[in-house]
């Protein structure tokens, strides 16, 4: 594949054509800010918060899905791309619990946004869902940057329990027809819970310990208290 020579906050680099804006800049060192991004999912440009400025295009440009172009001039951190961000962030915050999403935090913190912005702001509110013996789901954390759903499905495990449901506001992650997780296709694989970047998917063991149950009482009530012996041979 032929080689792409742009320019990202004016200093020169070369790329394979097909590279993204954001993996354009990584190889100069510089980090674009992504949310819903993953290096092992496929991009969607859903949340918004890595938006570049390219010299001759009018919109800001998602760097996690742009592809490089011949002769292109990219800004990473103009003062219109910093605005939209801080605006992503500062509506996120109003909407959604971040408590448990410490990368987004940092990014609150880094862009100056003002999470008292937007104070009667609706938030996203569901009561949190504990139906299998694996891992609870608090959807008021849920970004919607949709991970869950792509490892559930094409990215990695190919088990398509989980997908959007409802619409505008109320759109959120859920199970066909509403079923409880283990009514569904899930194989308690864990793959969402990893990807996940707010605590919205927790393991369930983690949720006990956090409310307080000790230990001991985890392993009795996930092991009826037996400890586990190998047979001698
Ligand atoms: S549950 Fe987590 S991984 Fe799934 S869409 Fe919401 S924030 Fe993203
Ligand atoms: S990280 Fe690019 S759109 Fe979310």
């Amino acid at each position: 594949m032929a080689d792409i020579t742009l320019t990202i906050d004016n200093q020169p680099v070369t790329v394979p054509a097909g590279t993204t804006i954001l993996k354009a800049a990584e190889q100069l060192g510089r980090q674009v800010p992504t949310i819903c991004y993953h290096d092992h999912c496929t991009a969607n440009g859903l949340c918004r918060i890595c938006v570049v400025e390219v010299d001759g295009v009018r919109p800001l440009l998602p760097a996690c899905l742009s592809r490089v172009s011949e002769g292109m001039k990219v800004t990473t951190s103009s003062a219109r791309a910093e605005r939209s961000r801080r605006t992503i962030l500062e509506m996120l915050d109003s909407a959604v619990d971040l408590s448990e999403a410490p990368e987004i935090q940092k990014l609150l913190d880094e862009n100056h946004a003002d999470r008292a912005r937007f104070p009667a702001a609706e938030r996203r509110e569901h009561t949190v869902l504990d139906d299998n013996p694996m891992y609870i789901r608090d959807y008021d954390k849920c970004i919607l940057c949709w991970r869950c759903v792509q490892v559930c499905a094409d990215d990695a495990q190919y088990t398509h329990a989980i997908n959007f449901t409802g619409r505008g506001f109320d759109t959120s992650i859920g199970t066909f027809f509403d079923k409880s997780m283990p009514d569904t296709t899930c194989v308690f694989c864990g793959q969402c819970v990893g990807v996940c970047p707010t605590g919205a998917l927790k393991p369930k063991r983690e949720a006990l310990l956090e409310q307080g149950v000790s230990l001991d009482e985890i392993l009795q009530a996930t092991r009826g208290g037996q400890k586990r012996r190998r047979k001698p041979s």
